[in-house]
């Protein structure tokens, strides 16, 4: 092999290259494709990606040579604008410098009391379903749940009247963002098709909302413990606050990627702890011992260790962004292949997390794995759930104080039992969604 040789192409059809493959199964598509080679090309329709796996390819591309390495995501830029999830360059490093303050695992800490309250509101509106032994879907409610908190902690309100409306309209956006990812060519937004028109229709009904909400707290000159306030008081170092447009891009990013996420990683949590009875036995053991009955309070999540274990292994298992992709700028070289500028490389930690060089076992639910000083034998990025390097995700700590504190606030208050005879697949869409959904029945502790 020369240091110059393109990457082999796998399941390569004429025209359609990989297409058919990938819509009739795409997780074990891109899985088989990473086991064929360490560095593989696929052509998807007219696109071409190359799909690395390997851990310390993934090093490199999201930390060691990170400059090259920019996002091409201007498919979701109607919604996210240049938002931190989009932007590149400049503009991502000033907003990222205003916004990482606000994310300081301190400061979600003061968060930590809408996170639970939220959750106590749900846990009683679930006991007259417990007493009537009625199902429920877990996806759903952790959906709900974790739609609920993001709002709050974004405008210190629940949106009141406009709520369910606004709620509708955020979940067709959100339709609309999972149908751009494998389409094999993308129509453009101002076309009138019909889904475009109600897609325009629900941004449009979300933007005026943040637009008024924006102009409200402006007008009341009020500051709010809440990430809205956040953004409108920060300031770069000349001085210089955010436009009316970057703080709109911003909190529509805080929406779209700071719930669904975490709310498929709980709802995973579930159906793996529905499988396990030990572990779950061990987490209920552990909650009660460290919160004897107490509401989860940020102060307990030290000793909430297990918890964490678990969300980590469920987060292996089911990364909610089971992939993303990066563009190089220059030409690279990676693992002896050419990478050239411009091509889309593929980054993918739910495959990475499932290889079996660095996992035993590596299908299996084993919590354990992350118990301390479990790590020390693999390689760091052989686990990335949040990305790596600086475009680590913002949300990290925010997403792991809420997902530890609502699972135990669950557990505290129900048993939760797997409904029978269903079947959950993993749906590969934006996020990695629990298809058609979690049923378990419920019964008081
Ligand atoms: C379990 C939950 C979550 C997971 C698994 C997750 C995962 C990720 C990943 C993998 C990225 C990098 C994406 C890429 O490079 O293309 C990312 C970026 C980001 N996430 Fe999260 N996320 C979660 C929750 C959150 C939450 C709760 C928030 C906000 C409250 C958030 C806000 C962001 C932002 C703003 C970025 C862009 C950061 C940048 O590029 O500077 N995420 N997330």
């Amino acid at each position: 092999m020369t240091p110059t040789q393109t990457p082999p192409a796998y399941a390569d059809y004429p025209i359609v290259g990989a297409l058919p493959k990938v819509w009739r199964a795409p997780l074990q598509f891109f899985v088989e494709a990473a086991a064929s080679h360490r560095v593989v090309r696929l052509n998807l329709g007219p696109r071409s990606f190359y799909l690395l796996s390997h851990p310390d390819d993934v090093r490199y591309v999201l930390q060691d040579n990170a400059r090259n390495y920019v996002k091409g995501y201007d498919m979701v830029k109607p919604v996210l604008g240049d938002g931190l999830v989009t932007a590149n360059g400049d503009l991502w490093l000033r907003q990222r410098r205003l916004m990482q303050p606000a994310f300081h695992r301190q400061k979600i800490a003061g968060l930590a009391d809408q996170m639970t309250g939220a959750a106590a509101e749900m846990l009683e509106r679930w006991g007259p379903l417990a007493q009537r032994g009625a199902p429920l879907d877990l996806a759903a409610e952790m959906m709900q749940l974790t739609q609920t908190i993001i709002v709050r902690t974004m405008f210190s309100t629940d949106l009141s009247a406009d709520a369910p409306r606004l709620m509708a309209a955020f979940s067709a956006v959100l339709e609309y963002l999972n149908t751009l990812i494998f389409a094999p060519v993308n129509i453009p937004v101002s076309w009138p098709t019909p889904t475009n028109v109600r897609f325009r229709r629900a941004l449009g009904l979300i933007e005026g909302t943040v637009y008024r909400i924006i102009a409200e707290r402006r007008q009341a000159g009020r500051s709010e413990p809440d990430l809205l306030s956040m953004l409108l008081d920060a300031r770069d170092e000349n001085g210089q606050g955010m436009s009316e447009k970057q703080i709109r891009d911003e909190l529509l990013t805080i929406f779209f990627a700071g719930h669904e996420t975490t709310a498929s990683t709980l709802a995973w949590t579930w159906w793996l702890l529905g499988q396990h009875p030990e572990p779950y036995a061990r987490l209920e053991a552990e909650v009660a011992s460290v919160l004897g009955g107490r509401r989860p309070a940020f102060a307990d999540l030290p000793g909430l260790a297990y918890t964490r274990q678990i969300i980590d292994e469920a987060l292996r298992l089911y990364p909610p962004a089971w992939m993303f992709t990066r563009t190089p700028v220059a030409d690279d070289e990676i693992a002896g292949y050419r990478v050239p500028a411009g091509v889309q490389v593929m980054l993918s930690p739910y495959i990475t997390q499932r290889l079996p060089e660095f996992w035993e076992a590596p299908a299996e639910f084993r919590p354990e794995r992350f118990a301390p000083g479990a790590e020390a034998g693999r390689p760091k990025l052989a686990y990335f759930p949040f990305a790596a390097g600086p475009r680590q995700c913002l949300g990290k700590d925010f997403a792991l104080v809420e997902a530890a504190l609502l699972l135990a606030a669950m557990v505290q208050r129900y048993r939760v039992r797997l409904a029978p005879g269903q079947t959950v697949r993993a749906l590969p869409i934006a996020t990695l969604r629990p298809q058609p959904g979690v049923l378990v029945t419920l019964q008081a502790r």
